[in-house]
């Protein structure tokens, strides 16, 4: 629909010849956490890095709020309020948690800017990492600062490839909590997670790939109503 915040339309994409997206097509409603779940090279980060722009779709269409981006630059797509967090949490390791923050700043008409003061609120672990350089920083402080980073863009819709990836387990916790104040502010975010119980604490929508191409999506409900329809496509249960 029109209204939805991101749709994706029987969108494919390579890597030189290799055909790894092969028709994917998914809406993420307004406000909505779609989790985006699969095996180990189902396509989830290609599919994210198409949606921001990193990849060109070789077919298909993409739009934000009812209009195409599939054809604008990487920089275009990120002003247009689609941020994408990848996975790997990319930061400027010599910059301070400060100045990572402020040199992503980016004004964008939405109801409450944000603000360093606002990402140290979300997360205060960062906060008292304000003047240490980024590269010095834990696993989990650092994807604190990628997400605090896409938000000072101001997004209206936020991917995230696995944020959860490789952290200690409280870490874990904060960002995840982290997640759910973003989506209680209205953000509309997509997901990629590999541990699918941590996704459906999050998840109202939920899309399984498998080898580059959607194999079953629905609500959470649906997911718990039939959570082995689900997870038959996924590496754990
Ligand atoms: N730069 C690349 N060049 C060629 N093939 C690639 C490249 N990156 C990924 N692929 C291939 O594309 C397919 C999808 O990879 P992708 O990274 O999107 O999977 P994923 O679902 O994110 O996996 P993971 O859970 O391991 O992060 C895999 O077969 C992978 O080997
Ligand atoms: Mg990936």
């Amino acid at each position: 629909m029109a209204s939805d915040a991101l749709v994706l339309d029987g969108v494919h994409a390579h890597y030189g010849r290799s055909h790894v997206l092969h028709g994917v097509s998914l809406s993420l409603r307004r406000g909505a956490l779609l989790a985006l779940l699969g095996r180990n090279g189902a396509g989830k980060s290609t599919t994210m890095l198409t949606i921001a722009g990193l990849i060109k779709p070789s077919g298909g269409r993409i739009s934000a709020g009812g209009t195409a981006i599939d054809a604008l630059a990487p920089e275009a797509i990120a002003r247009s309020g689609v941020r994408l967090v990848p996975q790997g949490r990319r930061v400027f390791p010599s910059l301070t948690v400060d100045e990572n923050l402020a040199v992503a700043a980016q004004m964008r008409p939405v109801p409450r800017p944000w603000t360093m003061e606002r990402v140290f609120e979300l997360f205060p672990h960062l906060e008292r990492r304000r003047r240490q350089r980024a590269g010095t920083l834990s696993g989990g402080e650092q994807q604190m600062l990628a997400i605090g980073r896409a938000l000072m863009g101001n997004p209206e819709v936020l991917l995230l490839d696995e944020p959860s990836e490789g952290l200690a387990p409280l870490l874990v916790v904060e960002v995840v909590r982290g997640i759910a104040q973003l989506k209680a502010e209205g953000l509309s975010i997509i997901l990629v997670e590999q541990n699918f119980k941590l996704a459906m604490t999050l998840a109202d929508d939920v899309v399984v790939l498998n080898t580059g191409a959607v194999a079953i999506s629905g609500t959470a409900a649906q997911v718990l109503a039939d959570p082995k329809a689900f997870t038959s496509h996924l590496s754990v249960t």
